[in-house]
Formats: structure tokens, C-alpha cells, sequence
């Protein structure tokens, strides 16, 4: 486990005196202070992810942040003022990009089902690109651009029917799903984008799935899309760039940890490589890599009960809070704040959640020493997609989040009310 003393976050979360810290801080005290279930960030861990994309990425390249992994005002503040873009997948995401202060000319949008409303806002804020993933929807946003009388950005997100190892849900990239183009229409859809008076196609993109381990998958997939771009030149239409997407995995177990940092460099050095050469930009729409490792859930053991074989910890964090366990059977490394016995040899604990649902675990059959009410448990690389997929559901309030830097944590969402469960309501 990486010498015993760092964990996850590039080294940012660590124990001191058997006390685990983030940054320069025990989680112990911002439970203490602000209470759980809580989600923690690392800032120099959000940053020196961000700097590696930056670091290695070409010169016309652009690292555009996915909004939907984890789109905390103050942490998107945090990612603009570091140089990075945004890729946004709606209204609202656009929204929280423009308000966190990315620069319009930075902010890609993909997204299958764009409505009018947004492809006006997008329009109005005169944004980088619009990624289209079917004909009608280049057809409307034809019409709006006509109507407003307004040159639009085209990319078009092209489905390379490429396999990857991951999740079913989380695969995108294979011509079953419903994401991009085949390569045929999208070859089509920017001809007729070339030739509308206010249509401007500029580039070609896909994104594959996510949380992909193996860099292959995104070679073959720039090669593809270089191929694509070629075609196009060659008759005629010169593109700008090709966007590989997001994507690139993290190491969940604790066992395959690494320097998020160094993985980012290595991946952008690979896929830039073959762009570069072809004389492109690149576009990147990194959003797990740059933040999932940065954060953690911080819970607490209300209960513990034996039943049947099995142990229960039952704590103050649900499916709500974090949906990743139950919706992928994902596995995320949950350690004790306090580092008190080692584990035992045969208990086996089910972390588990307030929720009315079988399905609301966080873990499942864990070594850890006994726990008792009131013990801290640190849920790990759970900032990306984390509070991003919470809900209210049973009632529950959405978690504070906290985002530590050095010796200071600034509190970047409230723990919800019982107000925001009538927002809105009659
Ligand atoms: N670009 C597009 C068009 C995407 O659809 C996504 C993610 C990304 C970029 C960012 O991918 P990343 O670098 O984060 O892998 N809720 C799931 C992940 C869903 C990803 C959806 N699209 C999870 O918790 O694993």
C-alpha cells in the first residue's frame, strides 16, 4: 500500500500519527467542524492533475474539464483559473461553466438530446463548439444559426465502434450505443455543415467510455479520427481538431495506487503524439482523472449489528450520497480515520446505509478491525461522480463539501435542510 503513507490524491491523503489527514488537516477535525457524511477535496490535488493535462498537452491543444464529474462552483473556479476549458452536457452545466468563469471560446458541448433552449444559450455565449450526434440535430441548430443569423462551431461526435473494458453503463464508444454518429453520417454531416451559409464545421470527436485503463483504445481511436479529418481534407473541408474524448481510468483498489499526476502526462503524451504529427489540435475531456483521486467521503458508523454470517456497519452515508457501489458494483477503498488495531483476521464488515433498499451498500464483506458507533470511515476516490449523482432520495439532505487547502478548509457547499426538501413545492 505505497509504503503505508500516502493515499490516493497524489499523496494527499495520508495518516500522521495514525491519524489520516488531507493535506494538513485531520479528517477528524472537519468532522468535527462541519459534520457528516462530508464529501473533502484536495486543492493541490485538483491543481497538480489539472497542471499535468496542461503540462504535456500540445501547443494547440485544449484540456476541456467534464462538468458532469464533479461540477462544485468552487472547484470549477479553481480548474478555469488553471488555463483548463470545459466540456458541458447541458443548460445547466453550461450555466456552472460560464459562472465559474471558463473562457466561451474554451467550453465545448456534447450531449444527444440538446433542446433549443440550450443551443440558444450556447449560441448567446458564442461558445467554442457544438459536438451534434445525429442529423436533426444539426438540421435545428441550422435553423437557429439561420434565424439568428450567427456562424456555428460544428463538431461532430463520430461512434468508432471501438470495444473498451469497463462498465456496460459507462461504454460508449460501440455502434449498439446511442452516443455519436457512424463514421459514414458523420462524414456527411460535416459536408452539409460545410455547405450551410452559417454552419462552420471545425472538428471530429468521440469518447470512448470511462474509467478505461489501457491507453490502446484511445490510440486506435485518435488514429481513427485522424484518418476521418484526412478524408475530409483531402475533399476539401480542413478541420481544426480532433477530440479524443475523456475517459482515462483510475486505480480504485488500494493495492494498484499511483501518482495521478504522472498516469495524466503519460496519457496525454501518448494520444497527443499521433494529433500532433497530423498536424491538428487536440481537444481532451478528462473529468474522473482530474478529480475522482482529489476527494474522499467522510462517514461515521451509527450502528453495527451481526445477522445471519455477516456483519452490518451501518453509517451515516447512503446510496444517495455516493450511487457508484450499488450502480456498478464499484469498488472504492474505505479506511478508518483512526488507525486503531489491525484488521481481524476473519471479520468481515457490510458497509452500509440508512436507506430502505438492499442495494445501499458503500462496500461489501471489508476486513477491518471491530468498528463502533462513532468511528470515522473515509470512502476513497469518490470525487468524481460522487456528489455529482446525490439525491434526496428517502429524504435524505444532500452532504456538505469542503475543499482543504493546506491547513485550511473552505466550506464550498452547505449541508442542505429540511427547506430544500419544499424548495420549490406547494
Ligand atoms: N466526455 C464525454 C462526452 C463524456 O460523456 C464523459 C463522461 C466525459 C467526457 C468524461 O469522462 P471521464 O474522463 O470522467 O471518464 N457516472 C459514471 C461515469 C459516467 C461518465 C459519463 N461520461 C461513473 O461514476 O463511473
Amino acid at each position: 500500500m505505497n509504503g503505508n503513507s500516502k493515499w490516493g490524491g497524489n499523496g494527499r491523503f495520508q495518516y500522521q500519527n495514525n491519524q489520516l489527514q488531507c493535506e494538513n488537516i485531520p479528517l477528524a477535525a472537519l468532522a468535527e467542524e462541519f459534520g457528516t457524511p462530508l464529501y473533502i477535496y484536495s486543492r493541490a490535488a485538483i491543481v497538480e492533475n489539472a497542471h499535468a493535462f496542461l503540462a504535456q498537452a500540445p501547443a494547440r491543444a485544449l484540456v476541456c474539464y467534464a462538468v458532469k464529474a464533479n461540477g462544485n462552483p468552487a472547484i470549477l473556479r479553481l480548474l478555469a483559473d488553471a488555463g483548463l476549458g470545459a466540456d458541458v452536457t447541458s443548460g445547466g452545466e453550461l450555466f456552472l461553466a460560464l459562472h465559474a468563469g471558463f473562457a466561451p471560446e474554451k467550453i465545448i458541448y456534447s450531449g444527444v438530446g440538446k433542446l433549443p433552449h440550450e443551443i440558444n444559450a450556447a449560441l448567446d455565449a458564442h461558445i467554442r463548439s457544438l459536438h451534434v450526434e445525429s442529423g436533426m440535430e444539426l438540421a435545428l441548430i441550422g435553423e437557429i444559426a439561420s434565424q439568428r443569423q450567427q456562424v456555428v462551431p460544428i463538431g461532430v461526435r463520430v461512434n468508432p465502434d471501438i470495444h473498451v473494458e469497463t462498465h456496460p453503463y459507462i461504454s460508449t464508444g460501440a455502434k449498439q450505443h446511442k452516443f455519436g454518429v457512424s463514421p459514414e453520417t458523420a462524414v456527411t454531416l460535416i459536408h452539409t455543415a460545410a455547405q450551410h451559409p452559417w454552419l462552420k464545421p471545425v472538428g471530429i470527436a468521440a469518447h470512448l467510455g470511462s474509467q478505461i485503463q489501457e491507453t490502446a483504445p484511445f490510440i486506435a481511436s485518435a488514429d481513427f479520427l485522424i484518418g476521418l479529418a484526412d478524408e475530409l481534407t483531402s475533399s476539401g473541408i480542413q478541420l481544426e481538431y480532433v477530440d479524443v474524448g475523456g475517459g482515462l481510468g483510475v486505480q480504485y483498489a488500494n493495492d494498484k495506487w499511483e501518482v495521478q499526476s504522472e498516469k495524466i502526462q503519460n496519457w496525454v503524451e501518448v494520444v497527443s503524439e499521433p494529433v500532433q504529427k497530423a498536424g491538428y489540435g487536440l481537444i481532451m475531456e478528462p473529468g474522473r482523472s482530474i478529480i475522482a483521486a482529489a476527494g474522499v467521503l467522510l462517514t461515521q458508523v451509527v450502528y453495527t449489528k451481526p445477522q445471519d454470517a455477516k456483519q452490518f456497519a451501518i453509517v451515516d452515508a447512503g446510496m444517495n450520497d455516493l450511487l457508484r457501489p450499488t450502480l456498478y458494483s464499484a469498488h472504492h477503498e474505505i479506511l478508518e480515520v483512526r488507525r486503531t488495531s489491525e484488521v481481524h483476521p476473519t471479520l468481515r464488515y457490510d458497509i452500509v446505509g440508512p436507506i430502505c433498499e438492499t442495494g445501499d451498500f458503500l462496500a461489501k464483506e471489508r476486513p477491518f478491525p471491530f468498528l463502533s458507533p462513532g468511528d470515522l470511515l473515509a470512502v476513497f476516490h469518490a470525487g468524481a461522480y460522487g456528489f455529482a449523482m446525490s439525491s434526496n432520495y428517502n429524504g435524505r439532505l444532500r452532504p456538505a463539501e469542503v475543499l482543504v487547502d493546506d491547513a485550511t478548509p473552505h466550506l464550498i457547499r452547505q449541508r442542505q435542510t429540511y427547506d430544500h426538501l419544499l424548495a420549490g413545492t406547494k
